[in-house]
This record gives structure tokens, C-alpha cells and sequence, in this order.
């Protein structure tokens, strides 16, 4: 398997002695736990209210601020000592933030990995077991009776609608300016098709940048509304349309565009598929491609990764994937989107990695 350095170091041999073994075994017992006393240390602003202090609080110090009972406060400090997020002066008693708390706290990414879990997740985690063995979303009944989470996304509880796009945005938005520049001053490309183009971000950006282009975005119907709500008013409009498609539909074929296309553009849209549907997409993406089309896939691989923290985040997206999504795809490793590339007939003219944070696009044109 190829790897990255970073992971290739973390993941090919024993990194910890026993004790620290032991520690992370418990550190798995107690996940959930973990995981929402976290949450709250931030909810409750305690690690905000440590970390603005010139030399830490003690507990009363931080029932005063917080408004929190004392016996709240004393279990989410005493907590958050084992986790890590806090440390202790054993002369003052004075609760100061650690490294792992400040991170907690100022990592945008970090925020955005709470706040999907919280929201969107969570609750679904609990039926992983029945979505591994049967090949579908079974966390996904919490919201609606869906077959997958795309078809209920526009009506999705707010809180849990701004999660999950706060997640897919974050990591799409920070790797936009690049593409852009790949995508529009290394070709020519003066129609794009956006397919799972989602709100019209890219859409938007691409008619800003590119004062002649025309895109069309390619979306489920009732995201294709949504999309239209939200570019409406908004500058180079009039060079976006939509086009409401399933293309798990194997019968639903990319519209012929008089003239050619120049590029089709998939960002964060074939890890929504299993290996089986994402060839069958790629063979009807073929079917509007000529010698001249480039089709640019934006995905984050897990093994392209620069930090392993980052592979970290991909390789637990793929569960939300299997319980809550759509319970068959998952964010794959380079190695087998290279695969289902070739499978399709198509070839890869070209990788690019470390965009924004962590994205990598592959160029694929006609063999
Ligand atoms: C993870 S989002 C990616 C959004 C955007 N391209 C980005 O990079 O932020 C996947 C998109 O694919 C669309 N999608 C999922 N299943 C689809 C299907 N069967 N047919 C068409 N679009 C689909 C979703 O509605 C969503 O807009």
C-alpha cells in the first residue's frame, strides 16, 4: 500500500510503549465520554474562560464565571485532567488550558469535526454495527426514512443541516482558490459541467473568476432548487444553470452540450458512491467527453496526506459514510480511484496534492 511519509512512519510500526498502549486503550473504552465532555468544555466556554487568563482559575473562580453548579464544574475539570485538555497547579489549585485544549478551542478544523459529530453523527453511531453488515445508512433513520442522506439534506433539522455543511464546506472551501487556478489557467475551459455541485459555491466562484465561462451544476432536483435560491442575485448568475439529476439511476445520462465541454469538475462528490456506481458515473461522464474535455476529481485521499492527524479525519469520515450517508462508499485511498479511473476507459493525465486541507486533484481525459 502506498503511503504518504508521515502516515507510512505512524502506520507501519508500533509507536507506543505499554503503559501509553494501555492508556489509549481506555482513552477507546471511555471515547464517548471523552468526546462530549469536550464538547461541553468548549459549549460552556471554560476552556475559553482558561485559556484568556493570565494564570488559571481555580473550580469556584470558574462556577462564578460560568454560571455552572459546583459540581458540574468539578466533574468536567476533573474530566478534562484525564483527558488532557487542562492542567492542574497542585500549589494554587489553579486549572490552566493545555496544548490539546488550545487546539480544541482554536483549531477551525477541530470545530467543524465537533460540531458534525455532535449534530449529524452521533446518534447514528450507534447503528454502525447494522450498517457494516447490511450496506446501509442505518444511522440515518434518527432523521427521516431516506435511503441515503443526500435525499433528505434540504430538510434536515437547521442545526444539523449547518453542521453538515459547515463540515463539507470547510473542507472544499480552503482548497478553492488553487483549484481555480488549476482548473481555469492551465486549460481552456469555457464551460464546465459541476456535477454534485451542491449550493453553487464552486459554481459561483468559477463565474467570478472566469468572466466567460458557463457552468452548469448537475445536482439531485431538489438540491438543484436549493442551489437556484441561493445564487440568485449573485454576480455572473445568469452564466449558472441547473440540472436536477440521480445518477444512481444507471438510465440517467450527463446532458449533451452543443459545441463540446470543457471540463467536468467533481469535488468531494465520488466518495458519496461505492466502487460499482462511481465507475458507472465516470463511464456516462465519458459519454459527453471528447480528446479535448478534462475531467477534474477533487477528493481529500486518506493516503495523500501530509499530516497523519489529517488521514486520521478522512479514514473516521468514512464511517459517517457507512451509518449515516449511504452505508456503501467512503473517502478512498488514491490507489483505488486510480482504479476506477481505468476501469472506466479514462486515464489520468495528471495529480495534484496538498491543496488547501488536504485535497488532491486528478485530471482525467479520453485514452
Ligand atoms: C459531499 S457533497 C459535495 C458538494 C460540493 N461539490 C463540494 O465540494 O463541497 C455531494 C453532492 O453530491 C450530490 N449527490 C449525492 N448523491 C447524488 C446523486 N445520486 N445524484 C446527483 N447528485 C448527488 C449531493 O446532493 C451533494 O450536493
Amino acid at each position: 500500500m502506498n503511503l504518504f511519509p508521515d502516515l507510512k512512519r505512524r502506520y507501519t510500526s508500533e509507536q507506543l510503549s505499554a503503559r501509553e498502549a494501555q492508556r489509549q486503550a481506555e482513552f477507546i473504552a471511555w471515547g464517548p465520554i471523552v468526546f462530549q465532555v469536550s464538547r461541553l468544555m468548549l459549549k460552556f466556554g471554560i476552556l475559553e474562560l482558561l485559556r484568556d487568563s493570565s494564570d488559571g482559575l481555580t473550580e469556584t473562580e470558574v462556577v462564578e464565571k460560568t454560571g455552572l453548579s459546583q459540581y458540574a464544574v468539578k466533574c468536567l475539570l476533573e474530566a478534562s485532567l484525564s483527558i488532557g485538555t487542562v492542567l492542574i497547579n497542585t500549589e494554587t489549585d489553579r486549572y490552566t488550558i493545555s496544548k490539546t485544549g488550545w487546539f480544541l478551542l482554536n483549531d477551525p478544523a477541530t470545530k467543524v469535526n465537533i460540531d458534525f459529530n455532535h449534530d449529524v453523527n452521533y446518534l447514528g453511531w450507534f447503528n454502525l454495527e447494522e450498517a457494516l453488515k447490511e450496506g446501509r445508512p442505518a444511522g440515518l433513520k434518527h432523521f427521516g426514512g431516506w435511503t441515503t442522506i443526500y435525499e433528505g439534506l434540504s430538510s434536515l433539522p437547521k442545526q444539523v443541516q449547518d453542521s453538515w455543511f459547515g463540515f463539507d464546506h470547510f473542507y472544499s472551501d480552503s482548497s478553492f482558490p488553487e483549484a481555480l487556478r488549476i482548473v481555469f489557467a492551465e486549460h481552456f475551459v469555457r464551460s464546465l459541467y459541476d456535477v454534485g455541485g451542491n449550493t453553487g459555491k464552486w459554481a459561483l466562484k468559477c463565474v467570478e473568476y472566469d468572466q466567460d465561462v458557463e457552468v452548469t451544476v448537475l445536482d439531485l432536483p431538489q438540491q438543484i432548487e436549493t442551489m437556484q435560491k441561493n445564487i440568485a442575485g449573485k454576480q455572473g448568475e445568469k452564466r449558472i444553470k441547473g440540472y436536477g439529476i440521480n445518477l444512481l439511476d444507471k438510465e440517467a445520462h450527463f446532458p449533451k452540450r452543443e459545441g463540446g465541454l470543457d471540463a467536468i469538475w467533481m469535488s468531494q462528490f465520488l466518495d458519496c458512491f461505492s466502487p460499482e456506481e462511481i465507475v458507472s458515473i465516470l463511464n456516462r461522464a465519458k459519454e459527453v467527453m471528447t480528446s479535448d474535455t478534462r475531467l477534474f476529481i477533487m477528493e481529500t485521499f486518506w493516503d495523500r496526506q501530509r499530516f497523519e492527524p489529517a488521514a486520521l479525519c478522512l479514514t473516521m469520515t468514512s464511517l459517517y459514510f457507512t451509518a449515516l450517508a449511504n452505508g456503501n462508499s467512503k473517502m478512498y485511498h488514491s490507489d483505488d480511484m486510480r482504479q476506477f479511473v481505468l476501469q472506466s476507459g479514462l486515464e489520468i493525465e495528471a495529480i495534484y496534492d496538498g491543496l488547501g486541507q488536504g485535497h488532491s486533484i486528478m485530471v482525467c481525459k479520453l485514452k
